[in-house]
C-alpha cells in the first residue's frame, strides 16, 4: 500500500488524518551546533528530513502539508546563513522537480517569494508552473512568508476591491493560500512553545503539537505519534 518502508503505527487510523498538516520546522541550527558542525550543516540535514517526511505524509495519505521554510523575520539571521538556506532550497527544488510530477504532487508558495535570489524565484517559478495540473497531492512552501504580512496584503487588497468583505471565508480567499484548507494540525519541533508569525489567519480551530526533537532528527515514527496525539483530541469548533 506504501512506497516506503515504513511500518505504520497500529494505533494510528488512517481513515482519519487531518487533510492538512503544516510545520514549524524549528531546531536545525540548534541540531548543528551539539554536533559541532556550522549552522548551514543542520539546514542541510533539516532538508534531507523536509524530503522525508514528505515523502511520508504521502505515503499517508494525506492531501495537503504546509513547511515554515523562511519567514519575513529571519532575514535578520547572518547573511552566510540566509544565502545557505536559500542554496539548499534551490537545489532541492532543482532536484526533485520530476519525483513531484511522477506523484502527482503540486508545489505552491506561501509568501512574497519575489523578493528572493533571482535563481531561487527561477527554480520557485519553474516548479510551480510545471506542477500545476497536479492533484494528488499539495507541497505549500511558506518562504518569505509572514503571518501579519500576510493579512496586511489581505487587507489592502480588499480595500483596492472597494467591495465590502461579507464574511470569513472572502477574506480568507485574499490570501496566499486560497486554494488550500485551513491546516487541521500544526507541529512545531525543537521544544519552543511560540508560533512565531505563522498562518495566524488560518489556524483559528487547528490542533497543536509540540516536539522538544530537533527539525533534523523528526523522523516517519515521529509524525505518526503526533497523528496519534491528533486522532485521540476532540474537534469541537465552539460547539459542544
Ligand atoms: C520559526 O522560528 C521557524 C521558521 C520560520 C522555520 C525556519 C526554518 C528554517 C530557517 C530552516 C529552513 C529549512 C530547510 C529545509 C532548509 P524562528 O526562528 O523564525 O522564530 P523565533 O525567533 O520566534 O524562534
Amino acid at each position: 500500500m506504501f512506497a516506503g518502508k515504513i511500518k505504520i503505527n497500529k494505533h494510528l487510523d488512517l481513515s482519519r488524518l487531518p487533510a492538512h498538516i503544516a510545520i514549524i520546522m524549528d531546531g536545525n541550527g540548534r541540531w548543528a551546533t551539539r554536533r559541532g558542525l556550522p549552522r548551514n550543516m543542520g539546514h542541510k540535514a533539516g532538508c534531507e528530513n523536509l524530503k522525508r517526511i514528505v515523502q511520508h505524509i504521502y505515503d499517508l495519505g494525506i492531501k495537503y502539508a504546509t513547511f515554515y521554510t523562511f519567514s519575513t523575520e529571519n532575514w535578520k539571521r547572518p547573511k552566510e546563513e540566509i544565502d545557505g538556506i536559500f542554496s539548499i532550497v534551490r537545489d532541492y527544488l532543482d532536484e526533485d522537480g520530476d519525483s513531484f510530477l511522477e506523484r502527482g504532487a503540486r508545489v505552491v508558495v506561501s509568501g512574497d517569494y519575489t523578493k528572493l535570489p533571482s535563481d531561487l524565484v527561477d527554480s520557485i517559478s519553474r516548479i510551480v508552473e510545471k506542477t500545476k495540473n497536479c492533484d494528488k497531492f499539495t507541497l505549500n512552501l511558506a518562504i518569505n512568508y509572514g503571518g501579519r504580512d500576510e493579512i496586511l496584503r489581505g487587507v489592502n487588497k480588499a480595500i483596492e476591491s472597494g467591495e465590502k468583505l461579507e464574511s470569513v471565508d472572502d477574506f480568507s480567499k485574499l490570501l496566499y493560500s486560497s486554494e488550500l484548507p485551513d491546516p487541521d494540525f500544526i507541529i512545531r519541533t525543537s521544544g519552543e512553545m511560540r508560533i512565531s508569525n505563522f498562518m495566524l489567519w488560518q489556524m483559528a480551530y487547528s490542533e497543536f503539537y509540540f516536539t522538544k526533537t530537533y527539525w533534523p532528527s523528526f523522523s516517519e515514527k515521529d509524525l505518526q505519534l503526533a497523528l496519534i496525539d491528533f486522532q485521540r483530541r476532540k474537534r469541537r469548533y465552539g460547539s459542544i
